[in-house]
């Protein structure tokens, strides 16, 4: 395969990545799988030879917006051929996975569609594109618009994507968990990450200090089921989240863990047990409810009700008091009625949110939810969403007052928009703003809290809390 252009400069990728945390840790790793051949990352398609979009298809309006900026690659594809180059596009993601052929269908444009588990193949299937525009330039055709590769290979892609390579900042994500066996009625996840599958123990601790090997202080560990992890160690026994996090603790200079995304079903005594001893784990935790009303839950098959969720946050408040809770709900689920609604609200005026998302029911064709009678009315959505976020919005300005005054240590990831300004986080992930040296980007330094804004907090870093090398 060719790596340089005709120029002798290096061929260049760029990966636009939608979705979520699990997208993000993907496009590394396929930055990374793309190196060997040669592929420096680009900024912008414009500078690109190979553009890859990473694609989220959890919502209608995630997966629309991959189509129309489809329709600005193909442009920019006509304007290099009109030039005598060329531009490689191919299609990642779950939107690949779900609407694979409909891709190819929509944009011809498209040279390569490749699903979650398949990125490993990424190097053969550019291979396979380039033959296909060897032969177009020769006058021949091969039929079919691109090269896909959709399946849920028998490999897993772990096994074969080279280590990461880079840590951002101090941080790092881990993917230890891949894929879904809950089947919420509402959701596309088990469809295009397909059944679940936890990474060997071996393999994530070894990833583990590589990642601190290249400067990682705080490692999010990743799964669509995070907390459902089950991987096999070496002698054989099977490893809950809660055991690989107070082994991850014991690698030194580990100082933050966290992990996400995590279901109620799967938060067991030893985990709830690991937010009380371990230090290093943060007290933040995001737990997805969705609604408070056993009724919608059932329809959802969440597999737990209102009185579950709750528990496990006494447990967890009992085990950890400062912890803070997020949340995902879900506002207008086939057949919610206005007292359903009620009941989330009062859920959430009970437990008291750090942060939440929030967001309207989409329908997702393939999903049982989406043949449900008693689809909800845009408007009644609509209503409700507004409700609910302004509720949780106070709640967040709550969360982020009460810290005011407080001496926090932050870890600091990158320059704010002002000049001299930092942004990092505090160990309940809160975002702070403060002035300080570029220096500290990638270190935990304490900072004294001193305002409370609706998504963020100002600071002044603690002179003396922090050493730099001259
Ligand atoms: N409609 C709206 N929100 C959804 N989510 C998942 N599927 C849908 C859907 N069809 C939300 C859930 C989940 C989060 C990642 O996205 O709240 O926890
Ligand atoms: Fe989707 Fe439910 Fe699985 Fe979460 S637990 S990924 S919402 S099916």
């Amino acid at each position: 395969m060719t790596s340089v252009r005709s120029n002798g400069q290096p061929k260049r990728v760029f990966i636009r990545t939608y979705g979520c945390q699990m997208n993000v840790y993907d496009s590394d790793r396929m930055a990374d799988a793309l190196r060997p051949l040669g592929y420096a990352l680009a900024t912008a398609p414009e500078q690109a030879d190979l553009v890859v979009l990473n694609t989220c298809h959890i919502r209608e309006h995630a997966s629309e917006k991959v189509y129309s900026e489809l329709g600005r690659m193909r442009d920019l594809k006509v304007e290099r051929r009109a030039a005598g180059a060329d531009l490689t596009i191919a299609v990642a993601g779950c939107v690949a996975q779900a609407e694979g052929e409909e891709i190819a269908r929509r944009q011809p444009a498209v040279d390569i569609v490749v699903g979650p588990q398949a990125y490993h193949r990424l190097p053969q299937l550019l291979a396979e594109a380039e033959r296909r525009v060897a032969l177009r330039k020769a006058g021949k055709r091969l039929p079919g618009a691109g090269v896909l590769d959709t399946d849920f290979p028998a490999e897993s892609k772990f096994d074969h994507l080279p280590a990461p390579q880079g840590v951002r900042a101090g941080s790092a994500f881990l993917s230890i968990q891949e894929g879904c066996d809950k089947f919420c009625t509402f959701c596309v996840v088990p469809y295009t990450r397909g059944a679940e599958y936890s990474r060997p123990v071996a393999k994530v601790l070894a990833e583990a200090r590589q990642l601190v090997a290249a400067g990682a202080i705080e490692i999010t560990l990743l799964g669509q089921n995070v907390n459902a992890y089950h991987g096999e160690a070496e002698d054989g026994s099977i490893w809950s989240l809660g055991r690989l996090i107070r082994a991850l603790a014991e690698i030194e200079a580990v100082a933050r863990i966290r992990y996400t995304t995590s279901h109620p079903r799967d938060m067991d005594d030893e985990l709830i047990a690991a937010h009380r001893d371990v230090p290093q784990l943060m007290p933040y935790l995001h737990l997805p409810v969705q609604s408070g009303s056993d009724r919608i839950l059932e329809a959802m098959n969440r597999r737990h009700d209102r009185a579950l969720f709750l528990g496990i946050v006494d447990r967890l408040r009992a085990a950890r008091p400062d912890l803070a809770l997020s949340s995902d709900f879900i506002v207008g689920f086939p057949g919610e009625s206005d007292a359903d609604f009620d009941e989330t609200m009062r859920l959430v005026e009970q437990v008291g949110f750090a942060a939440a998302f929030s967001f309207k029911y989409s329908r997702r064709p393939g999903t049982p939810g989406a043949a449900l009678d008693g689809q909800v009315p845009e408007a009644v959505k609509s209503a409700r969403l507004a409700a609910l976020q302004s509720l949780l919005g106070q709640q967040a300005r709550t969360f982020n007052a009460c810290k005011i005054g407080r001496i926090v240590p932050v870890l600091f990831a990158e320059p704010g928009r002002k000049a001299g300004q930092l942004i990092g986080k505090t160990p309940w992930l809160q975002s702070v703003h403060g002035e300080g040296n570029a220096r500290l980007i990638g270190r935990i330094v304490d900072v004294h809290l001193t305002a409370a804004h609706a998504n963020s907090l100002a600071g002044e870093i603690v002179t003396g809390s922090y050493e730099v090398a001259a």
